[in-house]
């Protein structure tokens, strides 16, 4: 479970990274559906799945936006995400083993993008919460 500090902490990396959110949550979506095909399956019908394809941009800014609530809810993230993961469960039908390559593929884009930014502190408090964020979203499935 995430600590008082691990919660400070990703609120005050959240908003470090809120300015270069759509970089990120972009780079991200391009990496995972580059290195993970098997999550391509989900967007198959893009034709570009490049970071240049706005198909790829605008899922992006989606990631990120949803990732930003999840930061709002975090006190509650089984009872804030349970919608979403409702939505990824049935209607979606996304595996939910991806939800932990994405969070893997968000982390590694931010390490690369906010080197000062992304300390040791950061980086175990923010993959606390990212597994949170994934267990939170795996809930409906059970
Ligand atoms: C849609 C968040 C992981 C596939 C969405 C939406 C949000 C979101 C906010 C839009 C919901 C709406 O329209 O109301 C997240 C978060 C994730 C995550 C925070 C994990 C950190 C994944 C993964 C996949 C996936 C791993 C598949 C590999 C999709 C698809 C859509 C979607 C296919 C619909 C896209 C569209 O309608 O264009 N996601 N998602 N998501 N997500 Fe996720």
């Amino acid at each position: 479970t995430l600590s008082t500090k691990d919660k400070q902490v990703v609120k005050a990396f959240w908003a470090k990274v809120s300015g270069q959110g759509e970089e990120i949550g972009t780079d991200a979506v391009a990496r995972m559906l580059r290195v993970y095909p098997q999550t391509k399956t989900y967007f198959s019908h893009w034709k570009d799945r490049s970071a240049s394809s706005p198909d790829v941009q605008k899922h992006g800014r989606t990631v990120m936006a949803g990732v930003g609530d999840a930061v709002a809810k975090i006190d509650d993230l089984k009872g804030g995400l349970l919608n979403l993961s409702e939505l990824h469960a049935f209607t979606l039908r996304v595996d939910p083993a991806n939800f932990k390559i994405l969070s893997h593929n968000l982390l590694v884009v931010m390490a690369t993008m906010l080197p000062n930014d992304f300390t040791p502190e950061v980086h175990v408090s923010m993959d606390k919460f990212l597994a949170a964020v994934a267990l939170a979203l795996s809930e409906k499935y059970r």
